[in-house]
């Protein structure tokens, strides 16, 4: 069964109780989908890990209505973590916090921490509120894809992830496209985990900080940070303008199974799988993760990508196109 359909009120009320009853739901967000189960039962969420083939030791997210119910989670809030829930919440920022003892234990992988998020995408909104009057204060859910895979970002994507048996709320495509921005709030200084949508001078900015520290690369407790994830299928590589220009020039169409998404070379060859890629970051983002599936689905064996600009903006798009390369 079931695809869900999000417009329909008694669809969007069986979801809920779905996931209230202890199952798996696949739900929109502005971001990706989400694979969901209620973040304070840990049954529920050990069907998420072995639904995803993810490893027991990396934590997920908890998807709340708000900042009340994310205190049902967190030990405390710094002063860095409440700017960032009063200024970006609802939207596609999650924060890192100390977790209350005994909270969500399943979902925090074990870990002395907490990822909390407040969607902004009006569905997750509406589930997560519904939940939360029926006593349930948050819903863990990672991204809606096997492990080390591309994320979802419309319902056809999580369906092409899992058997038919998982329920999917479908709420269209997703706005935003890529991962939330990840800031850890848990210690002394915070720190930039993932990059997201928002750019980093917008954090920088709500938390009055000249510069926001970045992650300590690959830790391997953070998925997203593995070097290798985000994955098409297809091997990827990521080539300058002038290298990727030359390459084509020199063996592009001999190349069988090449696909090609640049912003400035051109290149239409006949049988060939090519994608303009966007000048606005904020597109690219929103189209990344289903264009590089129509290439798997278009039969690619080699997968080149015109590396994005150096420009900050392009921050969240670089991540994931440095990580599908490096798998
Ligand atoms: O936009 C998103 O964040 C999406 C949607 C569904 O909300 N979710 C998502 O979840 O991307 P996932 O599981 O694919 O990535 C969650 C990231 C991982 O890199 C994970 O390790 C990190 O959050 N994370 C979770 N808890 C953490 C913690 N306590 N400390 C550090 N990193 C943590
Ligand atoms: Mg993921």
């Amino acid at each position: 069964m079931p695809l869900l359909n999000a417009s329909d009120p008694a669809d969007l009320r069986r979801a809920r109780q779905h996931v209230v009853d202890g199952h798996l739901l696949a739900f929109p967000t502005e971001t990706v989908y989400g694979l969901g189960a209620r973040a304070d039962d840990d049954a529920a969420v050990a069907a998420i890990f072995a639904a995803k083939g993810r490893p027991a030791d990396h934590p997920l997210i908890v998807h709340v209505a708000g900042p009340d119910q994310a205190q049902h989670f967190a030990a405390e809030f710094s002063a860095t973590a409440r700017r960032l829930m009063q200024q970006c919440w609802p939207g596609p920022v999650s924060l890192v916090v100390r977790r209350a003892s005994g909270a969500a234990q399943a979902a925090a992988g074990g870990l002395a921490t907490i990822a909390l998020r407040c969607p902004s995408h009006p569905v997750a909104r509406e589930l997560l509120a519904q939940a939360a009057a029926l006593g349930v204060p948050g819903i863990a859910a990672p991204s809606a894809n096997r492990f080390g895979r591309l994320s979802p970002t419309c319902a056809a994507h999580v369906r092409s992830e899992f058997d038919s048996s998982l329920w999917v709320l479908d709420g269209g495509a997703c706005a935003e496209g890529i991962e939330s921005a990840i800031v850890d709030c848990s210690g002394a200084q915070p720190a930039l985990l993932r990059p997201g949508t928002l750019p980093r001078a917008s954090l920088e900015a709500v938390l009055g900080l000249a510069v926001l520290a970045a992650a300590q690369t690959d830790s391997p407790r953070v998925p997203g940070a593995l070097k290798a994830h985000y994955a098409p299928q297809a091997p990827l590589r990521l080539m300058s303008a002038a290298l990727l220009d030359q390459a084509l020039q020199v063996s592009g169409g001999g190349i069988p199974g090449l696909a090609v998404y640049s912003r400035s070379v051109s290149w239409r060859a006949a049988k060939r799988l090519a994608r303009a890629m966007p000048d606005d970051p904020a597109q690219v983002a929103r189209e990344l993760f289903a264009v590089l599936r129509e290439f798997d689905a278009g039969g690619a064996q080699l997968i080149w990508v015109e590396e994005p600009p150096a420009d900050p903006a392009w921050d969240g798009v670089r991540d994931r196109l440095r990580r599908a390369a490096a798998a």
